[in-house]
């Protein structure tokens, strides 16, 4: 069974960042619950636990909490901020309010080094951010650590293998974080670490054909990152066995197709079928103006061509997914209550049940970074690993109003201008998405002698980390001249470009 460290979700923001910490120093790791159960747990078979910090206070009533009994199972445990003051109190010791609290850099003093933070030095920078302390420690602990402010800001229980810290390790304002998840891992847990792309694959790769025996995959391919490493992966495992299944919807970039088609057949040759669906997705978007409308279409043609064609291949018993691990991961809501859909987002979920699909989705347990690497790993080249994101509806979401084949093509021209001109410079890999955008204004300019009245383009480029918030991109004015220049002379049917220059929130990525 492969080694694995659990982290327990007590709703931090930094949840994540803990669970990457840990894998980045070679060890597998998952984030569950923080109300996982003891049997749970005892399946898992964890190398260690880590119980995240979180923004409630371990003296609210209905603040979370854990099953005590997992603190007496002998496993290995970290508690950070949260983590500490709650496995304080379930081990006997007592919690308060600090007066102020202590929040931003602070220096840790180091009281007795033990084996947590073994080989650092007295006196370190770490970032601070709680409102309680430890007042009394629960029995058997001592304190490792104090600042000015805290009196126990690292305690440990060495012969339980139980630790505490009240600042966060995980982020990058505490320099030697990282060297204090090593302890605790390596000295403390004893882990072996080791946890790789190329041992990933072995083990999904065994996986996945035994999950798989004789029965046949189809695997929906877009083009994108995720749906790509997924093919390559299945495409390692099982062949021709996995049917991946690129639908054209007329909704995609220039060049898109063939460059995805010619890869895939050429330079990487998998079992793949381009099914040309364009008239399909144009006639049902004919007179609808409305994004989620179009959303909602785009959505349901995509089902049906992608199930007639699944039907169309005899009888297929898997669907394969590039589902990434945050869009699993069970996290605690920090607003506590389902969040608004602000916009449909569309992928191959919700095809009709009928179909008898069993899931397979090999990229469930990573993050995307970690997939770019698995794309690496397989041979993936750097250009399809590093592409942009782009939306599953399309340029359908970048033509506001009416799509039709004209607008699409004047779309197509000025977005190419986009991408060649931001691939070309020097900031380009900063860039989290480049692209233009068609408005449904015509203005009055003059071209030559003559008088036009064209459309309206706007150039969207943002710097994001997780799309979930993002800025607008200080581009050299420079190249927003040279954006401007060529798309109205080049992108027949502009005669204005404009720059959006609003950030997510309040805007979002894309226009609709
Ligand atoms: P917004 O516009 O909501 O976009 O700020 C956030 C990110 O999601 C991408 N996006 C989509 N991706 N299906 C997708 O797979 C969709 O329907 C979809 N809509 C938006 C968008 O490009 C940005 O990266």
């Amino acid at each position: 069974m492969r080694e694995k460290v659990l982290v327990l979700d007590f709703g931090s923001q930094t949840c994540q960042l803990i669970a990457r910490r840990v894998r980045e120093l070679g060890v597998y790791c998952e984030i569950v619950p923080h109300d996982i159960t003891v049997d749970k747990v005892a399946q898992n078979r964890p190398a260690a636990m880590i119980l995240s910090g979180g923004p409630a206070s371990v003296r609210d009533e209905k603040a979370p909490t854990m099953d005590a009994e997992l603190l007496r199972m002998g496993i290995p445990t970290l508690g950070i901020c949260y983590g500490l003051q709650l496995l304080t109190g379930l081990m006997g010791g007592t919690v308060e309010k600090h007066t102020g609290g202590e929040y931003g850099p602070a220096t840790l003093e180091v009281d007795k080094p033990d084996e947590l933070l073994a080989g650092l030095e007295d006196r370190l920078d770490v970032w601070m951010s709680h409102g309680d302390l430890v007042k009394k420690m629960p029995a058997g602990f001592e304190t490792l650590a104090h600042t000015d402010d805290c009196r126990v800001a690292v305690m440990g229980n060495a012969e339980k293998k139980v630790y505490g810290v009240q600042f966060h390790p995980e982020v990058v304002h505490t320099p030697k974080g990282v060297e204090i998840l090593r302890n605790f891992l390596f000295r403390i847990a004893g882990c072996g670490g080791g946890w790789t792309m190329a041992g990933f694959i072995t083990e999904e790769v065994a996986r996945i054909k035994e999950q798989v025996g004789d029965g046949q995959v189809i695997c929906g391919l877009s083009g994108g990152v995720d749906s790509s490493v997924t093919a390559a992966l299945l495409n390692r495992a099982i062949g021709e066995k996995m049917h991946a299944v690129f639908v054209d919807n007329g909704l995609l970039r220039a060049g898109e197709v063939e460059e995805i088609e010619g890869f895939f057949t050429e330079d990487f040759p998998l079992n793949m079928q381009v099914v040309d669906a364009r008239r399909e997705f144009l006639d049902a978007l004919a007179g609808v103006t409305d994004p989620e409308r179009k959303r909602k279409i785009i959505g349901k043609v995509f089902i049906d061509v992608f199930s007639r064609t699944a039907k169309g291949l005899g009888k297929i018993d898997f669907l394969a997914q590039g589902t990434l691990y945050p869009d699993v991961i069970e996290s605690i809501s920090a607003s506590g209550g389902p969040s608004v859909t602000i916009k449909s987002h569309h992928n191959v979920g919700g095809l009709p049940d009928e179909l008898g699909f069993e899931l397979i989705e090999p990229l469930r347990e990573l993050f995307k970074d970690e997939v770019r690497r698995l794309g690496a790993e397989l041979n993936l080249p750097a250009k399809l690993i590093n592409r942009q994101p782009f939306p599953g509806p399309g340029l359908a979401v970048r033509i506001i109003g009416e799509v039709t084949e004209q607008r699409l093509e004047i779309l197509r021209a000025a977005d190419a201008i986009v991408q060649q001109e931001m691939e070309n410079w020097e900031g380009y890999d900063d860039i989290w998405q480049s692209f233009a955008v068609l408005l449904p204004v015509k203005s009055v300019g003059v071209m030559g002698d003559e008088r036009t009245y064209a459309n309206v383009a706007a150039v969207r480029v943002v710097t994001s980390l997780d799309a979930m918030t993002a800025d607008w991109a200080r581009l050299p004015h420079e190249l927003l001249a040279r954006l401007s220049a060529r798309i109205i002379n080049e992108a027949h049917g502009v005669n204005r470009v404009v720059y959006d220059i609003s950030s997510k929130p309040p805007s979002t990525i894309e226009w609709e």
